[in-house]
């Protein structure tokens, strides 16, 4: 929250967000509470049980353990009532390596994830011609200008066990162009942004070209370099305006008045 303080008192909804600060501080105080509750009640019942043990360890010498032997019984004893220590030290370390190792739960699903496809390709270049100029790690494909983007019987659906969201769409949208796409909400608009950048890969059977390009073949790095989108609800990363505009730091400073 501290970071956005500037947005607050631009937009003025100081008040609005001192509510919603004072809602989660309410919440994690309640958890909070609740975590240490629990702890103690732990702590508590986990002190019996040692006494459990203690004590019945304490009858057991007094009726089976000869007189000769009273001095290790009584150190007996004495190491046995540190046993509720060890014992809650124990199970706390157990619990806090289940609740710590959630993380590296999480890391190992990621890893399993389905890549994207290739951000680079072999099919790029035979668009447009490699800029050597620029080092290598950036090397780019100077693409023409855009002429069409053409999507034939075009499905998308988000993963495979939910409906197919695009059915089988034809759009030829031709440079210049200025088209508009309405619909209901949830109707699928932002699903074709979404398949332009191919941020989600079409269905079999899908067709899709740039320039007379099978956009399906490019790299990603080169569609999504190309083409720009001023979405729905805007945002800003963090850093300058220059930053935001020109995040590779590939243009002038000139060319970049001149977009403005
Ligand atoms: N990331 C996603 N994963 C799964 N389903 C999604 C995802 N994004 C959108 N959908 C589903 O796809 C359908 C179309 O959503 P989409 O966001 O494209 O609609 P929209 O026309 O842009 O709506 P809005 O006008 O509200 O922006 C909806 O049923 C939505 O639930
Ligand atoms: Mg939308």
């Amino acid at each position: 929250m501290l970071s956005t303080l500037t947005q607050i008192s631009v937009f003025g909804i100081r008040k609005k967000k001192l509510v919603q600060f004072a809602r989660a501080a309410d919440l994690s105080t309640k958890t909070n509470i609740s975590f240490n509750v629990v702890s103690r009640g732990f702590g508590v019942y986990v002190s019996y049980f040692s006494s459990l043990i203690l004590m019945i360890a304490f009858f057991i010498g007094i009726y089976f353990i000869s007189a000769e032997d009273a001095g290790n019984y009584g150190v007996t004893i004495i190491l046995l009532t540190s046993v509720s220590d060890y014992l809650q030290y124990f199970l706390k370390q157990i619990i806090a390596v289940e609740s710590i190792m959630v993380s590296s739960e999480r890391a190992m699903f990621i890893t399993k994830l389905n890549p994207e496809a290739e951000l680079r390709t072999k099919y790029d270049e035979s668009i447009g011609e490699l800029n050597q100029e620029i080092e290598d790690e950036r090397v780019e494909v100077i693409w023409p200008l855009v002429s069409s983007i053409i999507m034939d019987n075009f499905s998308l659906r988000y993963r495979k066990e939910l409906p197919v969201i695009l059915k089988n769409i034809n759009i030829k949208i031709n440079s210049g162009d200025r088209v508009g796409i309405v619909g209901r909400t949830g109707a699928g608009k932002s699903s074709i942004i979404n398949a332009i950048f191919r941020l989600t890969e079409p269905e079999p059977g899908s067709k899709y070209f740039i320039s007379d390009h099978d956009a399906l073949k490019l790299g990603l790095h080169s569609i999504r370099k190309h083409i720009s989108v001023i979405p729905q609800t805007p945002f800003l990363f963090k850093g300058t305006i220059r930053e935001n505009l020109d995040p590779f730091a590939y243009k002038s400073d000139e060319e970049i008045w001149a977009s403005l």
